[in-house]
């Protein structure tokens, strides 16, 4: 019996993951909690003929929508409009992930937080440092979602390098993304060393880096004023929580073991993963190894491949993360 309360589930975000997560074999109960309209669109999900059992919450009840969850889930917040950058959200963003870790640690003290509002170099430290406050930290219950990263890293690869030799579906372990999730602090790892090399000798290594890294932009764009990434969101943000899923039911992953965005010095691989990248950073996103949902250990074995172009990013991401991370722990140490 698995419980996933989805906390933003009537947002862009929330209404296709709930969709994603009401089909999935290894959930019992889904709640749905928002600010308005959960209510609404748990009845609409409620009549999907499989077993999950998906029930809304109104805005008062968010202790019955967290009660006992398993895995929780936050895409509430604002998203960007054109000319933003995912750090212009923090004023607002910060608060709401603040407010609601903290109804999550009160009601569903053993659950795994999955945090998708950005920005999410800065909302992570927020949520970690708030259940620090509260005596309630768990470092391996706390994962910025950065899936979403990875997946472009795999589709621009295959646009890159050709789909027809290349298709998307080969991508799948090619690449990882390690680093963060803004702009420069997003850093795709080439796991084969030849597609890199084909890269570069194609002059597309430099191009193929900055799509990753300016994918959100893109779809900002585009969407004019209307908002971000929702429907590759929901997607990206179904396969991290699959992950955990899966591991909590004991199952095999299906995919190679996706990043996350976590507190490095409560995790086995952290202080070695500081060490070979000479940093103190705090947090960063890596890929994860789970036991029964839980990160575990951190995978350093993403560093043996990295060729010198990718060093070069790293050493970008690393400068820029670190002012991120502090706003964050600043945010909440100035609270008292
Ligand atoms: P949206 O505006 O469509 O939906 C957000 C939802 O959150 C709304 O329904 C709103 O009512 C709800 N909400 C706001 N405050 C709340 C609160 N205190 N409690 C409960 N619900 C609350 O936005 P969206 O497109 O779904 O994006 C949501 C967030 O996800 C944004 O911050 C966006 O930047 C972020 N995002 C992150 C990634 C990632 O890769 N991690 C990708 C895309 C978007
Ligand atoms: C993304 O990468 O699409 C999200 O972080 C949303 C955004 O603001 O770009």
């Amino acid at each position: 019996m698995t419980k996933v309360t989805v906390l933003g589930a009537a947002g862009g975000i929330g209404q296709p993951l709930s969709l994603l997560l009401k089909m999935s074999p290894y959930v019992s109960t889904l709640a749905l909690y928002d600010l308005r309209l959960a209510p609404g669109v748990a009845r609409d999900l409620s009549h999907i003929n499989t077993n999950a059992t998906c029930v809304g919450f109104d805005k008062d009840a968010i202790g019955e929508a967290l009660d006992g969850a398993h895995i929780v889930v936050i895409p509430a917040g604002v998203p960007r409009k054109p000319g933003m950058t995912r750090d212009d959200l923090f004023k607002i963003n910060a608060g709401i992930v603040a407010n609601l870790v903290r109804a999550a640690a009160q009601h569903a003290p053993r659950a795994r937080i999955l945090v998708i509002s950005n920005p999410v170099n800065s909302t992570v430290p927020v949520a970690c440092e708030t259940l620090k406050k509260m005596g309630a930290f768990q470092p391996g219950k706390v994962m910025g979602v950065t899936t979403l990263d990875v997946v472009r890293a795999q589709t621009f690869l295959s646009d890159s390098l050709g789909a027809d030799s290349y298709s998307r579906e080969s991508m799948k372990r090619a690449v990882t993304v390690v680093g963060g999730h803004s702009g420069a602090t997003i850093v795709p790892v080439l796991l084969d060393p030849k597609l890199r090399s084909k890269l570069v000798g194609r002059r597309r290594y430099d191009s193929y880096v900055h799509r990753v890294q300016f994918g959100g932009d893109e779809v900002v764009e585009a969407k004019q004023g209307a908002g971000s990434a929702t429907l590759s969101m929901a997607l990206a943000g179904y396969h991290f929580a699959d992950q955990i899923l899966r591991s909590i039911h004991l199952e095999k992953p299906d995919v190679a073991p996706l990043p996350a965005f976590v507190y490095l010095p409560g995790i086995e691989g952290g202080a070695e993963l500081q060490k070979k990248l000479n940093t103190k950073t705090e947090y960063f996103a890596a890929p994860v190894e789970l036991r029964r949902g839980d990160v575990v250990r951190i995978d350093t074995k993403w560093l043996d491949s990295l060729g010198d172009l990718e060093r070069k990013t790293l050493q970008v991401c690393l400068g820029e993360l670190d002012g991120n991370i502090q706003k964050g722990r600043r945010f909440v140490q100035s609270k008292l």
